[in-house]
């Protein structure tokens, strides 16, 4: 009788061996680590060879840039210069946390990071585990979120192991995110502050004085910021009336609230995302609550805006986005 062997690729490996994360980026392999943000996948980001993997793990365009990270400014003081006083200070106030800042390259950083922009991003995430491991590398760390391009941002190890475990070796696991969206990405123009990508950091906290130019495809400055991202598969309608549902099994159809459940809609399709109305708590659980219902087999799923202000504002952005009605 003849025998069938099916070959599969072994799913990553999930724990949290810094020396043996360690071990595998120094040979330019790709490990996910963990943020207060969300997971990232990273990779040695001065080398050409760990870059490249990263770009086609996550089958992402060479046109989006990718954000440096590491443990301290001071430990890259060779890849940048000039850095405005105006990000210095806001550096010194959320760095390490929820904040990138794009800061001029210097030749050091190769163009494949920064997509050709002579601005590169850097990051100092404040994640106990990932701040232990950037501190013992002598290399900074490329690292997009681990999702695959345009999909949800992972908040937990399983999310990552579900999409991207046959490819990488490794899931740092620092456990679930606790900010649980992307940081807040900022550039000083003419002396002025401008906010490219609401996350982790309000807008609110950032001063009085900034600037909120939010990119998209049409306007690809940080060209990550595309229409449509953070996307489920299944189609995402945001506050839709009634009428609008009329094709619809309702009890195919998956609710994400942000306070109380719906009466009109089955109890076990709908998550809520803070009964406490916690604006914190919702974005923690925004990126889980969406994949979830993602993965149920509906047909829809229909959301709500929560309050537009706090990190409220960086949530309706990314219901927007991935419900594609920016
Ligand atoms: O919280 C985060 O920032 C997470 C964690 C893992 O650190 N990382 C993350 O990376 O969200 P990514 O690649 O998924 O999103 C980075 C965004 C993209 O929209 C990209 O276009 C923008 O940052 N970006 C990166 N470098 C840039 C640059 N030099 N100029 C303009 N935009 C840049
Ligand atoms: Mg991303």
């Amino acid at each position: 009788m003849q025998s069938k062997f099916i070959l599969t690729q072994p799913m990553a490996q999930i724990g949290t061996d810094l020396s043996l994360a360690i071990d595998l980026l120094q040979k330019d392999e790709l490990v996910a680590i963990p943020t207060e943000t969300v997971y990232g996948l990273a990779g040695n980001a001065l080398s050409q060879d760990a870059v490249m993997k990263i770009f086609q793990v996550k089958k992402r365009p060479f046109f989006d840039p990718l954000i440096l990270h590491t443990s301290s400014l001071e430990k890259i003081n060779n890849l940048v210069v000039n850095i405005p006083d105006q990000l210095k200070t806001l550096a010194h106030k959320y760095m390490p946390g929820p904040l990138t800042i794009l800061l001029e390259k210097t030749d050091l950083v190769p163009d494949l990071i920064t997509a050709g922009s002579d601005k590169v991003a850097i990051r100092i995430p404040v994640h106990p585990l990932t701040q232990k491991l950037l501190a013992r590398l002598d290399f900074p760390l490329a690292a997009p979120s681990a999702n695959p391009f345009g999909y949800i941002s992972p908040t937990e190890p399983s999310h990552v192991q579900k999409q991207l475990g046959e490819q990488i070796r490794y899931i740092l696991d620092g456990g679930q995110c606790e900010v649980g969206l992307e940081s807040t990405i900022i550039e000083c123009r003419n002396n002025e502050i401008w906010v490219l990508r609401k996350g982790g950091v309000a807008v609110e906290d950032l001063g009085h004085e900034v600037k909120v130019e939010l990119h998209s495809s049409s306007n690809p400055k940080a060209p990550g910021m595309l229409k449509s991202h953070y996307a489920p598969k299944v189609p995402v309608l945001i506050g839709p009336q009634i009428e609008d549902l009329d094709k619809y099994n309702f009890e195919r159809i998956g609710v994400l609230k942000f306070q109380e459940a719906s009466p009109i809609f089955p109890v076990e399709n709908q998550l809520i995302l803070s009964k406490s109305g916690n604006l914190q708590e919702a974005a923690r659980n925004l990126f889980a609550h969406l994949r979830e219902l993602d993965e149920m087999d509906l047909d829809l799923i229909i959301t709500e805006y929560v309050p537009d202000h706090g990190l409220g504002r960086a949530i309706n952005d990314k219901l927007k986005r991935a419900a594609a009605c920016e």
